[in-house]
């Protein structure tokens, strides 16, 4: 969840940066585990990791033995995340025209991606017609402490807040076919990182829907 924009090589490099600070780090490790958590691949399953910028979530997908394809617009954060291996395939292209064949793949993930999309629902119902198996959303949640620290605020301007309800009531009814299941969670409660962030991260569920991070998980099969 670094959100500057990336449209050169030192953006991404510095876009990268911020996964090894102390409070980048710790939010991509909670944002990860739950990803994971969420998504329970079985092992060599394909994932398209659309909106993959520098290719973080990409490469951690593909450690754990998934056949990992990402996609992005921007030519400066693939070509870094190249240049990062990782043994990753990248292509680039847009999420609202996904340049592949209905159910190509086993499982789909957006990682704060589509917030920077104008037609998320265009994106989303690509997502779920190149998928067979699961679709992940990471989205910024408008109702969370981060929503009040940072809307508009730096790399945060030019990016959308989501809520639970609004894609539950607006967005997965206009999939076909419908979702088998759904579920909601959220992560990253206090943004600050520090240690009451991280006692509260330990204490408090993911089903609870006010973290900064939302996730919101689609199931195409039982
Ligand atoms: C905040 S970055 C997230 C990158 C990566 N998923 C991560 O979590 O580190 C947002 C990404 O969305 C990408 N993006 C913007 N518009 C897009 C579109 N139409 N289709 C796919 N990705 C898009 C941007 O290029 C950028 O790499």
């Amino acid at each position: 969840m670094s959100v500057p924009k990336i449209n050169e090589r030192s953006a991404a490099a510095a876009y990268e940066a911020w996964y090894h600070t102390r409070r980048g780090h710790w939010i991509a490790e909670r944002e990860f585990a739950l990803l994971r958590r969420l998504l329970n691949p079985a092992p060599h399953t394909s994932l398209l990791d659309i909106g993959c910028g520098t290719g973080y979530f990409s490469r951690r997908f593909a450690a754990g033995g998934l056949a990992v394809t990402g996609l992005d617009p921007d030519a400066a954060a693939l070509d870094y995340a190249q240049g990062k291996g990782g043994g990753v395939h990248y292509i680039q292209g847009s999420a609202l025209a996904l340049p592949f064949a209905d159910g190509h793949f086993d499982h789909a993930t957006a990682i704060t991606s589509l917030c920077f999309v104008a037609d998320p629902l265009q994106a989303l119902r690509e997502m779920w017609r190149v998928s067979r198996g699961r679709v992940l959303l990471g989205l910024l949640n408008r109702h969370s402490l981060l929503h009040r620290q940072k809307e508009g605020k730096g790399g945060y301007r030019d990016a959308r807040w989501d809520s639970a309800t609004e894609v539950v009531e607006r967005w997965i009814p206009a999939l076909t076919p419908a979702p088998a299941r759904y579920t909601a969670h959220s992560a990253i409660f206090l943004p600050t990182a520090g240690p009451l962030a991280r006692q509260a991260e330990r204490w408090l569920p993911n089903t609870l829907p006010w973290g900064g991070f939302l996730v919101i998980c689609l199931e195409k099969t039982e």
